[in-house]
C-alpha cells in the first residue's frame, strides 16, 4: 500500500490497490493490498491496455485514464490561472507547490470516474520535460511512486510529443506520416514526423515561442494572464490595417521563427501612441487584430512552406496557440483548394493536459517502452532526442 500525505489539500489518500467500492468520501475508497514490484516489465499485459497520464510542466495539473479499446475513460484538469494572475505570469515556485496540492485528489477523482483501481493500469505515464523544474518533479515523483506501488511501469514523456499526438485522440485521426506545427507557450516549430518517436525539427524559433509573444503582448495591453485568450478575444474587436507590423522572418529562406521583433514593434507603437494620452480602448483592439494578424500570417505561411517542402499531404496543428481562432480559419482558408488536410485536437487538449500525456504513454508502451523506476525531470530536451 502506497500512503501519501497530502497535507495541503487536509487529505491523506490511500491508492494502493484493489477498489472495493464500499466506502463512501472517497478518501478509503482503496483497500490496501499487496503489490510486488516488478520492476520494467509491469504485471503482464492486460486484454486492453489501460495508461494513467499526469501532466505538471507548467501552470496546469491534468490527470487522465486512457484505455486501448474504449479511450478516453476520465480527463481531469485544474488550471492555476488564480494562483498566477496577480502577478502576471507564472511563479515557479507557486506552480510547484499547486501541483502537490492538487495532483494526488485529480489522481483519485480520475480513477473514480474511470472506475478502474491503480492495480488495473499498466503503467503511468508523467511529463518529465521540456518545463518546469519544480513542476515536473511533482508529477516526477508522485508518478513514478504510484507506478511503484501498483507494480507497473512509469513512463518518462516529452511533453511536446505529447502535445504532437494529442490530434490522435480525435475521431477520425490522422495516419502517420505527417507535418506538425506545434505552437504553444514555449515552443514554435515545424516537425516532420514519420511515425512515432520519428520525428525531425525544420525550423523553431529563434527568440520567443508564439505564445510566449502572444502572452507578452497581452501585457503589454493591459491584458490579465492568460494573455493569448485575452489578446484573441481583443482582436476581435479590433479593425484590421490600422498598424502595420512586420511579418517576422518570412522574407528569409527557411522554416525558422523569431517572434520577439513583433513584440517590440508593439511596444514602439503603444509608446508613440501613448505620449499624446493613455491608449484608447480602439487602439488596444486594433493592436490586438494587428499583432494577432501577423503572428497567423507567419505561421500560414511557413506552414505553407513545409509542406511544400516536404510534400507531406496532412497537417497537424498542437499547443496552446493551436486554439486560436483565427489561426484555424485562415490555415482552413489557405489549404481549401490543396489536397492538403488539416487536424486539430479539440481547444481543451490544445493546450496542457493530462489526455494527451496518457494517450503519448500508451503508443510509447504498446511500442515496448520499458519506463524507470528513476525519476526524470529535464527542464530542456529536443524532440529529437527521443
Ligand atoms: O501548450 P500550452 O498550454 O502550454 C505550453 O506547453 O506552453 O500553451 C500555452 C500557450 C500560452 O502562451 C497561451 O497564451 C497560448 O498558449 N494560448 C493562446 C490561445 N489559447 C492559449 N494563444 C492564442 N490564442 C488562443 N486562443
Ligand atoms: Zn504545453
Amino acid at each position: 500500500m502506497l500512503v501519501i500525505s497530502n497535507a495541503h489539500a487536509g487529505q491523506i489518500l490511500f491508492l494502493g490497490a484493489k477498489k472495493t467500492g464500499t466506502t463512501a468520501g472517497g478518501i478509503g475508497k482503496y483497500t490496501a493490498q499487496h503489490v510486488e514490484l516488478q520492476s520494467g516489465s509491469g504485471p503482464g499485459r492486460h486484454e486492453s491496455l489501460k495508461v494513467l497520464g499526469i501532466e505538471t510542466s507548467c501552470d496546469e495539473t491534468g490527470v487522465a485514464v486512457y484505455d486501448e479499446r474504449q479511450g478516453l475513460m476520465s480527463h481531469q484538469l485544474y488550471s492555476q490561472i488564480q494562483t498566477h494572475s496577480r502577478f502576471g505570469g507564472v511563479v515557479p515556485e507557486l506552480a510547484s507547490r499547486d501541483h502537490i496540492r492538487k495532483l494526488l485528489p485529480l489522481v483519485q477523482l480520475s480513477l473514480e470516474e474511470a472506475d478502474i483501481a491503480g492495480a488495473e493500469l499498466d503503467a503511468v505515464a508523467y511529463t518529465a520535460g521540456p518545463g518546469l523544474i519544480g513542476a515536473l518533479l511533482v508529477g516526477g515523483t508522485v508518478g513514478t511512486g504510484l507506478a511503484v506501488a501498483w507494480g507497473i511501469p512509469a513512463l518518462p514523456m516529452h511533453h511536446m510529443e505529447a502535445h504532437l499526438l494529442a490530434p490522435l485522440l480525435e475521431p477520425d485521426p490522422p495516419q502517420f506520416p505527417f507535418l506538425a506545427l506545434l505552437v504553444s507557450g514555449g515552443h514554435t516549430m515545424l516537425v516532420d514526423v514519420e511515425g512515432l518517436g520519428r520525428y525531425r525539427v525544420l525550423g523553431q524559433t529563434l527568440d520567443d515561442a508564439a505564445g510566449e509573444a502572444f502572452d507578452k503582448t497581452a501585457k503589454l495591453l493591459g491584458l490579465p494572464y492568460p494573455g493569448g485568450p485575452a489578446l484573441a478575444e481583443l482582436a476581435k474587436a479590433g479593425r484590421s490595417g490600422q498598424f502595420a507590423l512586420p511579418r517576422p522572418m518570412l522574407k528569409k529562406p527557411g522554416l525558422e521563427f523569431s517572434f520577439s521583433g513583433l513584440k517590440t514593434a508593439v511596444m514602439l507603437e503603444v509608446r508613440k501612441l501613448e505620449a499624446s494620452g493613455p491608449l484608447s480602448a480602439s487602439d488596444r483592439a486594433d493592436l490586438a487584430n494587428a499583432f494577432e494578424e501577423a503572428v497567423v500570417d507567419t505561421l500560414v505561411a511557413k506552414s505553407l512552406r513545409a509542406i511544400k517542402q516536404t510534400g507531406r499531404d496532412r497537417l497537424i496543428v498542437a499547443g496552446g496557440v493551436g486554439a486560436n481562432t483565427r489561426l484555424r480559419q485562415q490555415l482552413g482558408a489557405a489549404l481549401e483548394k490543396s489536397p492538403v488536410s488539416v487536424y486539430y485536437p479539440r481547444p481543451e487538449f490544445c493546450t496542457d493536459n493530462g489526455a494527451m500525456v496518457a494517450f503519448a504513454g500508451l503508443l510509447r508502451l504498446r511500442n515496448g517502452a520499458q519506463g524507470s523506476l528513476s525519476v526524470q525531470a529535464r527542464a530542456r530536451w529536443t524532440l529529437e532526442e527521443l
